[in-house]
């Protein structure tokens, strides 16, 4: 049975001060897409502030998931960000989206009073759990639906189908038990795991945090990853989050599956400036995986990688690069 950990890494999400978050108990489906925007919006921006404290106060130490603790003895962020904090939670509203600026003029007590306001608009927002509520109405059938069905559908094509007894998968942000992938019984045994479990058959943690397997019996023969890229703050981390999953799976013998379940909103790779289908194909191919099937929905894509064994020894690096112009793009991309 998977038991809850003591929160570590992205895990251990800065609570409220007064400790009140209150999550509804269900979204309007407008609601809950433009809930998850601004869910990605704010954890975007802060990263991004966060970053530059780190610089200003030249704390390497200092991260997204400890920044209370790493800075609880700094003078300034105690004056600065709790006041700020219970100011902005005063004046926001479930419906406040302002345009948050980050700029290089900013000094470090003006950061810690963004980091406040940002902090205030998630909480009042009903933080990681009212994002995970918006994600799971995504997830009901009515409303667009549990992405897995697509990767069982793909599944039992008979060049998988017919390789995949006794198959173990990685489910990483899991939100329920109840999905296709596993009920399907195509898998003999599915770890799950989320930064916030809902189910106890849900293991809380972050996996970038989660050791890595010390023998092929740890490994799996598939890592589904549905959703999950695109809410990692920072395109580095996404690349790196790319790279840990080859970790996870077992060496393709021929006998064997050896892939990744990949999905992410279709913005991702059609209106990016820095990204497209190809950049991410490029990306995969070096990490050494190859796709098998693609599909693409009207909000969302979906990929199925065949893993080949070994991800490129080339030296080469995925930067940050314009590929597509124009003022309605978004500025999503992975960086490797
Ligand atoms: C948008 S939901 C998607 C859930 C589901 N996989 C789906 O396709 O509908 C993203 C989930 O990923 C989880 N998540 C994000 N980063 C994670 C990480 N580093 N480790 C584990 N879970 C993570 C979040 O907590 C959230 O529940």
């Amino acid at each position: 049975m998977a038991l809850k950990k003591k929160r570590s890494g992205l895990l251990k999400r800065p609570k409220s001060i007064t400790g009140s978050q209150i999550v509804p108990r269900s979204i309007k489906p407008q609601n809950a897409r433009q809930l998850i925007r601004r869910f990605h919006v704010l954890e975007k921006n802060k990263y991004i502030i966060i970053e530059k404290i780190k610089k200003l106060s030249n704390n390497q130490l200092l991260k997204i998931d400890n920044y209370k603790e790493t800075l609880s003895n700094n003078t300034l962020f105690n004056k600065v960000y709790f006041p700020s904090y219970e100011e902005s939670k005063s004046k926001l509203n479930k419906k406040s989206s302002e345009l948050i600026k980050i700029d290089d003029s900013l000094t470090e007590s003006e950061l810690f009073k963004t980091l406040a306001h940002i902090d205030a608009e998630i909480d009042i927002r009903g933080g990681l759990k009212a994002y995970q509520l918006a994600s799971t109405q995504g997830q009901n059938g009515k409303r667009g639906g549990d992405s897995s069905k697509k990767l069982v559908e793909w599944l039992n094509d008979p060049q998988y189908k017919d390789k995949l007894e006794d198959a173990n998968a990685l489910e990483i942000g899991c939100l329920s038990p109840d999905n296709d992938i596993s009920t399907c019984g195509l898998f003999k045994e599915i770890a799950r795991i989320d930064l916030n479990s809902q189910h106890h058959l849900i293991l809380q943690q972050d996996f970038m945090e989660r050791p890595l397997p010390n023998n092929e019996k740890e490994k799996f023969n598939l890592v589904s990853c549905s959703l999950v890229v695109n809410f990692v703050p920072n395109p580095s981390l996404r690349g790196e989050m790319l790279l840990k999953i080859t970790k996870f799976l077992k060496k393709p013998t021929g006998d064997n599956v050896s892939c990744l379940f990949l999905v992410l909103p279709l913005p991702c790779v059609t209106s990016s400036r820095y990204f497209d289908k190809q950049q991410l194909n490029k990306i995969m191919e070096y990490l050494g995986f190859k796709e098998t099937f693609y599909y693409e929905a009207k909000k969302v894509a979906y990929w199925l990688y065949d893993w080949t064994g070994s991800v490129s020894k080339k030296d080469q690096k995925f930067k940050k690069k314009e590929i597509h112009s124009g003022s309605n793009k978004n500025n999503f991309h992975i960086t490797l």
